[in-house]
């Protein structure tokens, strides 16, 4: 089946991205750092510590988790992700929750138990899946990869508008040092470290609009 994958640092704009072509392609989306963020809570909400690699490993191998769409397909719509049954959409978006995941991403084990789940995704007619090891790891052979980078200036950016559209408030400057200690995390990491495939065509999105890189996403896979 054909695959793009989405990698890049956080707040580069993947997930929004990656919606609209899916929806574009008619084809599924996966959406990785879902997982983690998921894993994290569960793990939260266990009260397991990040040194029980075992436990750790038998949580996410058993991870009662489903991603739930009005159509069943990722498009262009909401996506309400149930744990444990539970509807856990907003609390998953949090930055806490994105911390967490970041810290418990790194553990080799949870993510050789979280493998499989993500590459069962990849199902007829198509597949876009985002995250930070999609070209690397998950789905090393990919037709068509992609790594959207921006500075950090920007991503900070983005993310405080993000917030402000929630309704949430932030401070710039304590987003912009969150990105870039979870960027610094996420690619010194030793297991699928944050990186370029090799093979990935790299757009830097700074000066970039939202339907500019979709234009450059899809000529990719037109081509
Ligand atoms: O993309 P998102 O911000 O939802 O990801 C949350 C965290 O999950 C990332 O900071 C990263 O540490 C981890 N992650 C990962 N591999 C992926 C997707 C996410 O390690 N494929």
């Amino acid at each position: 089946m054909p695959v793009l994958t989405i990698d890049g640092p956080s707040g580069v704009g993947k997930g929004t991205v990656a919606r609209i072509v899916a929806q574009k392609q008619n084809w599924y989306l996966l959406d990785s750092g879902a997982i983690y963020r998921a894993f994290a809570l569960a793990v939260d909400a266990r009260g397991v510590e990040i040194a029980d690699e075992e436990a750790l490993e038998k949580i996410a191998k058993t991870l009662d988790l489903e991603f739930k769409t009005k159509s069943g397909k990722g498009g262009n719509e909401l996506v309400n992700v149930y744990l444990d049954g539970k509807d856990v959409s907003k609390i998953l978006r949090t930055e806490k929750t994105g911390e967490m995941a970041s810290k418990i991403a790194s553990i080799g084990v949870v993510r050789a138990a979280l493998l499989k789940r993500q590459k069962d995704f990849d199902k007829s007619p198509g597949l876009v899946a985002d995250g930070r090891d999609m070209g690397t790891t998950v789905f090393p052979d990919a037709p068509f990869k992609v790594y959207l980078t921006a500075s950090a200036d920007e991503r900070a950016n983005r993310r405080l508008k993000q917030l402000q559209a929630q309704g949430s408030k932030g401070i710039i400057l304590q987003i912009l040092t969150k990105v870039k200690a979870r960027d610094k995390r996420d690619s010194s990491r030793k297991h699928s470290p944050l990186k370029p495939a090799k093979d990935a065509l790299i757009i830097d999105t700074t000066e970039l609009s939202i339907d500019e890189v979709i234009a450059q996403v899809v000529a990719l896979i037109e081509a």
